[in-house]
């Protein structure tokens, strides 16, 4: 340590006494005073190796309370509001518009936002938000604590609705979705949080009454029916996430048929698993409060008592009984025995992200609709031929008919 020497008292004492001495009043000096402290430790402690209040301050929290309970907001629990983000500029107007009708008590929610792997303006944009809902004139605007952690886990695969949705790359996607909501949580889980909601940031329509109405059926973990609206020519509404399921034989089959690091993901021809989904058991006029167990659940809208991470549970980021990320966390949540249910006619609405298919059958509809013009314009022109064609040959049976019966 080349800095200490300028710290050294020289002294002229022989013997071992003056190396002694130098060094108590070196060790002194250093934990006197921690900046010179965090100065003269090596660099590669890093930058947090040392917070200057660490040996200061003791907190102590008793866990016995934030157990999660149904009326969480009267009880005051604080939920834990976790948001991946990548490359999500375009829906922070929607999604702050969502913070803001929020009906939970907003002081009694800690935000806490993940920014990876992102090319647009996410961050500043999320900053700006946060800044202005903050320091709104009405205090009950004002949310808890708000964290912004950023940190990139690398683009396995492109950024199109194809590419994120293709067959191939579900596997690899999966798992390092799955590494990001870990990094998130443990980075953002305080010992006071009772709950831990995880929300997407691109859902159009969800009720701001969203936390109440999922407590409120007093589940370990709890997930909500998501759909998507359609262009009119698709059908109007589709299921969108079918990740929440039961599981069935057929699956159980397969699963032992695969690879110790294969996951199966739903939705696709090649994995084929019978099992009853959650999104298709809706009916829009269901009960809004009829629950299904689940074994997988989607993570666009997860509600969570805060103990199921405390207990150990996590978003495998490898494959756990052939599954990864929120379908792996489900099971793993069954296998440890917390309740898993989803709420089939419970239903908040992701917005309509039109595939390269679907931009393909647009760009078909557009060439049809100029095709049927034209053959309109055409068929208009044998129409008006054939009503003239039509009424020559009336004209033409009519004298034929009165010839046959005689009238003159
Ligand atoms: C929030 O509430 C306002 C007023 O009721 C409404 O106009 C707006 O659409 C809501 N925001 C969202 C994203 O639903």
């Amino acid at each position: 340590m080349v800095e200490s020497d300028a710290f050294h008292p020289r002294t002229k004492r022989a013997g071992w006494q003056g190396p002694v001495l130098s060094l108590l009043l070196f060790v002194a000096v250093l934990f006197t005073l921690p900046g010179l402290r965090t100065f003269l430790l090596p660099r590669q402690f890093g930058r947090y190796a040392l917070l200057p209040s660490s040996v200061d301050s003791v907190e102590t929290h008793d866990l016995n309370y934030a157990k999660g309970s149904a009326n969480g907001a009267a009880m005051e629990e604080r939920v834990l509001f976790l948001v991946p983000l990548r490359d999500a500029q375009a829906h922070m107007d929607m999604f702050f518009s969502h913070m803001v009708n929020l009906t939970y008590p907003h002081n009694l929610v800690d935000l806490a936002f993940l920014v990876s792997d992102t090319t647009d303006n996410t961050l500043a944009v999320l900053k700006q938000k946060i800044s202005a809902i903050q320091a709104d004139k009405d205090t009950k605007m004002h949310f808890g604590t708000v964290e912004i952690f950023q940190r990139d886990f690398g683009q396995a695969i492109g950024q199109g609705f194809s590419d994120r949705h293709g067959f191939e790359a579900q596997g690899p996607r999966r798992k390092l979705m799955a590494r990001a909501r870990n990094w998130l949580l443990s980075a953002a889980l305080k010992p006071y949080h009772s709950w831990v909601y995880w929300r997407d940031a691109d859902v159009e329509v969800v009720p701001p009454t969203i936390l109440e109405d999922l407590m409120g059926h007093n589940k370990d973990v709890i997930v909500p029916n998501v759909w998507r609206p359609l262009p009119d020519w698709l059908g109007y509404e589709q299921p969108y996430d079918l990740n929440s399921w039961q599981e069935s034989e057929t699956a159980l089959e397969l699963a032992n048929t695969l690879g110790e690091d294969a996951v199966i993901v739903e939705g696709y021809a090649e994995y084929a698993t019978w099992r009853p989904h959650l999104a298709y058991l809706r009916d829009p006029n269901g009960d809004i409060h009829v629950e299904m167990p689940l074994d997988g659940i989607g993570g666009v809208s997860i509600l969570s008592r805060a103990s199921v991470f405390r207990r150990g549970a996590s978003f495998p980021a490898f494959s756990f009984e052939k599954h990864a990320e929120t379908e792996g966390f489900g099971k793993m949540c069954r296998r440890m025995g917390f309740s898993v249910v989803g709420l089939p006619h419970y239903t908040i609405w992701h917005i309509y992200e039109p595939s390269s298919d679907d931009l393909k059958h647009m760009e078909w509809m557009a060439r049809e609709e100029e095709r049927q013009r034209t053959e309109k314009l055409m068929q208009d022109d044998r129409d008006r031929n054939f009503k003239l064609g039509f009424e020559d040959v009336n004209a033409v049976w009519k004298l034929q008919k009165e010839r046959l019966l005689g009238v003159e």
